[in-house]
């Protein structure tokens, strides 16, 4: 039994049309997975780690502990040279997720007296880091520079030793548009601030080989840190942050999410590698590209461009406000075969309730074009 106050909550979520409900992957044509590029079910990288592995570890199934203890197999040490060669940064430390890394960053590298400052969407593990630093945070508005100007200059303490952190995300995760990273590195120069770029999204779908949208830009070096994920483009599990040497060393010795936990077992890092190894000859990133294209194009054909969100990436949101209309829109979508999920309030604002078009290389330009017709006839009604 749960206690009253658990059962109420409970109760509300039914009572609100959002209880969540864990269900079977469901065999329909994928709009929804995180696996832009098919690379979670690659054959060649499937058989490329284990083919790693054998050669490099031999045989062992876990990390058997902590990457401070026996945790830290050779795997991890040549795999995080190799991604901090690629991202051209200067060093690159694995977190066991994506979730994991940025509970630890935000809640390790911003001290107390210092200020963050947040896009209103971002992401809820940097939320849950923010919530457990020291440090105060303010939201500004979605991509308002203008905002963040009012923010910064409202709550900083410019005669202090204080630290100012910026966070975005390259690509916002429920919404699918992008951050105005040329702007938001322009206003940290002139304010003196770090800023922190989630590229969870951005990776493998955007710039050479899938590098991420601020080396795409050209604007790597400028950051004070990267925050990468392999669950969803590259297909497999994990994160990383790339940053400076010193930053590496410094979450070694504090950050506790890296810390208090088991190392990734050298299968999951195998798997990266080869992933990576991937990402630099797989044709999947341009046909990811012109399947993106094509949506576009359809929305415009199909008269439902002013019914989206704007964006360039391989996320399409199609507001229709309440739980119930969206979820019933989706369920009426899925039964004629199309894996399109609701995005339900309180994980979006109420009114801004959304089905969420996830685009992969392995889409057909049919299957876009019969799931958007389709959405076409539910929303005329
Ligand atoms: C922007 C963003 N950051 C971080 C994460 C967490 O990454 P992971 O799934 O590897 O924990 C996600 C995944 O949902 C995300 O969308």
């Amino acid at each position: 039994m749960i206690s009253r106050k658990l059962k109420q909550k409970l109760d509300n979520r039914i009572k609100n049309n959002s209880l969540r409900l864990l269900t079977d992957s469901n065999g329909l044509i994928d709009f929804s997975s995180n696996d832009y590029l098919g690379f979670a079910s690659s054959k060649t990288i499937f058989e490329g780690a284990h083919r790693l592995l054998v050669k490099k570890i031999r045989q062992k199934n876990g990390a058997t502990g902590s990457r401070l203890l026996s945790g830290n197999h050779k795997l991890y040490v040549e795999t995080e040279k190799m991604l901090a060669d690629f991202h051209n940064a200067q060093e690159a430390l694995i977190f066991n997720s994506g979730y994991d890394a940025n509970l630890g960053f935000f809640s390790a590298v911003p001290q107390r007296g210092d200020v963050i400052f947040y896009d209103e969407l971002i992401h809820a593990s940097i939320r849950d880091g923010m919530h457990m630093s020291n440090a105060k945070s303010y939201k500004f508005k979605h991509n308002d520079i203008e905002n963040l100007k009012f923010q910064v200059e409202r709550n900083r303490n410019a005669s202090s030793d204080q630290e100012i952190y910026i966070v975005t995300e390259s690509v916002f995760s429920m919404d699918g548009d992008c951050a105005d990273l040329k702007s938001l590195i322009a206003f940290c120069q002139k304010y003196n601030c770090h800023l922190i770029v989630d590229e969870a999204h951005a990776t493998g779908a955007f710039g050479d080989y899938g590098v991420g949208l601020l080396q795409k830009l050209g604007l790597e070096d400028r950051v004070f840190a990267r925050i990468n994920t392999f669950g969803k483009a590259l297909g497999c599990h994990g994160a990383v942050i790339l940053g400076s040497k010193d930053l590496k060393t410094y979450l070694v010795n504090f950050c506790r999410s890296f810390i208090y936990t088991t190392g990734l077992p050298p299968h999951s890092i195998a798997t990266i590698k080869m992933a990576y190894e991937e990402l630099k000859c797989t044709p999947e990133i341009e046909k990811l590209i012109e399947n993106i294209t094509f949506f576009t194009q359809e929305l415009e054909s199909k008269h439902l461009t002013s019914r989206f969100i704007k964006s360039n990436s391989a996320i399409h949101c199609c507001i229709i406000s309440g739980n119930e209309n969206v979820k019933k829109i989706a369920n009426q979508i899925q039964e004629k075969g199309f894996d399109v999920k609701p995005i339900l309030s309180p994980t979006v604002p109420q009114g801004k309730e959304r089905l969420r078009f996830c685009l992969h290389s392995y889409n057909s330009k049919e299957e876009i074009s019969e799931v958007l017709e389709l959405l076409a006839t539910f929303v005329r009604i």
